[in-house]
């Protein structure tokens, strides 16, 4: 992937940043499969990603990303935080050489996202069994980066961006959905980062709320009580046991299908078979 080597070219220089693995490259593939030309634009989308990740890390107290130990978890919070600055400063300075139509749409996410990620911390201080607030907080953090990504690409192909717009907005509210499930069905080794994290992070994600729907009174007294602990292997299994008890997670991949098939149908006529590969991998991905 090209746009992989424009982003090293940028931050190589930096040791810390050469500690970094690279990660899926969703946001990259997506915009160069939309414009193949648009290398720069995918690297600075993914750099914008990036920096985004050394700053939730912190927030989240994440040890490990990408499989190996996190920067904040490797240097601390104060070299992740600024890592995090160096690369949404060049970002931004990269961007202003692009057409102003696209250097303020992605700029407008990352003010966007910033704001989601502000959402989610207060969200974490109690728990939280109001969906749409949860939607509206994952549209913000992880859907609006996406939305920006391949509306910008269209936009740097000559094309109307709107359908690509909506295309992109659910496939990244269903990006963070599945994100939201693996944290809770797949192990720390596959997934690269922690596992059962969230809901001890305060966060009562999507698999969470559907779960507290279903539950009678005890259960939700027992859920309730190992909210923010940290948790026993049988605790954990208790937990994974009821989601499926109750098809919590069924039904979380259900809501996250219907959005990946709005996605796919909002760019149908434009005849990208890999842009509909990619939506079905976001469903099927384990990692
Ligand atoms: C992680 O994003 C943060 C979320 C939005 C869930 P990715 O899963 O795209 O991370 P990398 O870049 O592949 O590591
Ligand atoms: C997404 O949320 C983070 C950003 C959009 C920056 P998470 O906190 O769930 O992401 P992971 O699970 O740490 O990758
Ligand atoms: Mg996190
Ligand atoms: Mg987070
Ligand atoms: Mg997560």
């Amino acid at each position: 992937m090209r746009f992989f080597d424009i982003l090293d070219e940028m931050f190589n220089e930096f040791e810390e940043y050469r500690d970094i693995q690279k990660g899926k490259g969703i946001r990259g593939k997506l915009i160069t499969i939309i414009n193949p030309e648009a290398q720069k634009l995918a690297a600075v989308v993914e750099a914008i990603h990036l920096a985004s990740l050394l700053h939730d890390d912190v927030i989240d107290e994440a040890d490990m990303r990408r499989g190996v130990k996190s920067i904040n978890a490797k240097y601390g919070d104060f070299t992740a935080i600024m890592l995090g600055d160096i690369i949404y400063s060049r970002a931004f300075y990269e961007l202003t050489s692009f057409d102003e139509k696209i250097a303020k749409l992605v700029s407008n996410a990352v003010y966007l996202l910033s704001q989601g990620e502000l959402e989610d911390v207060k969200l974490s201080k109690e728990i939280n069994l109001n969906k749409e607030k949860y939607m509206q907080m994952i549209y913000k953090k992880t859907a609006s980066l996406i939305e920006a990504a391949c509306g910008a690409a269209a936009i740097s192909k000559g094309l109307d961006e709107r359908d690509f717009m909506v295309y992109g907005k659910n496939i990244g509210l269903a990006f963070q959905i599945v994100d939201d499930v693996l944290d809770i069905i797949q192990d720390e080794k596959t997934l690269g980062k922690p596992s059962m994290h969230d809901f001890y992070e305060g966060k009562t994600t999507l698999p969470y709320i559907l779960l507290f729907e279903k539950m009678d009174f005890e259960e939700k007294n027992k859920l309730k009580s190992l909210y923010k602990k940290r948790l026993s292997f049988e605790e954990k299994k208790w937990i994974k046991n009821k989601m499926k008890e109750y098809k919590a997670i069924e039904e979380s991949l259900n809501i996250a299908n219907a959005l990946i098939k709005e996605a796919k149908e909002a760019i149908e006529k434009y005849n990208i078979p890999q842009l509909l590969e990619i939506a079905d991998k976001v469903i099927s991905r384990n990692s």
